[in-house]
């Protein structure tokens, strides 16, 4: 069956796109407002897309009639996010975020989640995350600009928190021991870490450089 982008809806074309392009990792956003509130919410609309300079993408939807989610009006206003990797264990909590809050009402403060300063930022770091990202905002679009359906983050990492269970002795990532959650189409969730998860050399390269 063939699928033309110019007869479908958004709406008919979401789960097309969000259910074949999985799993999705799933970026769980700290930011602030002008005022210094705090918020928190996932998106799984996100990749790392550059280590030189070190960037990640986010995609943010825009609400019905076009106005900005929280998040992406605080990165409007601030320029800053600390985005965190989601483990398993936080399935519920995670989930529980991307409730409608209204924009004064901190996800944070009201599910009772703690948190740590940032180092280099001013939206907090979830206390128990195991690895996080601090960031500073480089460009955020509209998209596409006539009609904007999404705001369209590059957000430069300044610095990395990763918990030490996760690094062996040269300080390298253990592979075998990361396991996030990651978005799959509908209501569908997997692990990173699973049994049947393999190693692959590339040819002529013992250790992958890109
Ligand atoms: C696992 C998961 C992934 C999500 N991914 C996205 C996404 O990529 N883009 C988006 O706009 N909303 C996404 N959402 C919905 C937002 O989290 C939700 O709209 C949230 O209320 C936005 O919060 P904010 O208004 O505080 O920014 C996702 C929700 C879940 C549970």
């Amino acid at each position: 069956m063939i699928f033309d982008c110019n007869t479908l809806t958004a709406a008919e074309l979401y789960p097309l796109l969000a259910g074949t392009i999985v799993p999705r990792p799933i970026a769980w956003v700290s930011t602030v407002d002008e005022y210094g509130r705090s918020n928190l919410a996932p998106f799984s609309f996100f990749q790392l897309v550059c280590d030189a300079p070190p960037t990640l993408m986010l995609s943010v939807n825009r609400k019905a009639g076009g106005a900005q989610k929280d998040t992406a009006r605080n990165i409007a206003a601030t320029g800053q996010l600390v985005v965190h990797l989601v483990s398993p264990a936080d399935l519920a909590l995670m989930n529980a975020t991307a409730g409608d809050y209204a924009p004064d009402v901190s996800e944070i403060d009201a599910l009772q989640i703690a948190t740590v300063p940032a180092q280099m930022v001013k939206p907090p770091r979830l206390a128990h995350s195991l690895v996080s990202f601090e960031c500073e905002c480089v460009s955020l679009s509209a998209y596409p600009a006539e009609a904007p359906a999404c705001d369209l983050i590059l957000a430069k990492v300044l610095c990395l928190h990763i918990d030490d269970s996760l690094l062996n002795a040269e300080g390298r990532i253990r592979h075998d021991q990361i396991d996030w959650l990651a978005r799959l189409g509908g209501q569908w969730y997997c692990h990173t870490q699973h049994e049947d998860n393999l190693t692959l050399a590339r040819p002529n390269q013992a250790t992958p450089r890109r």
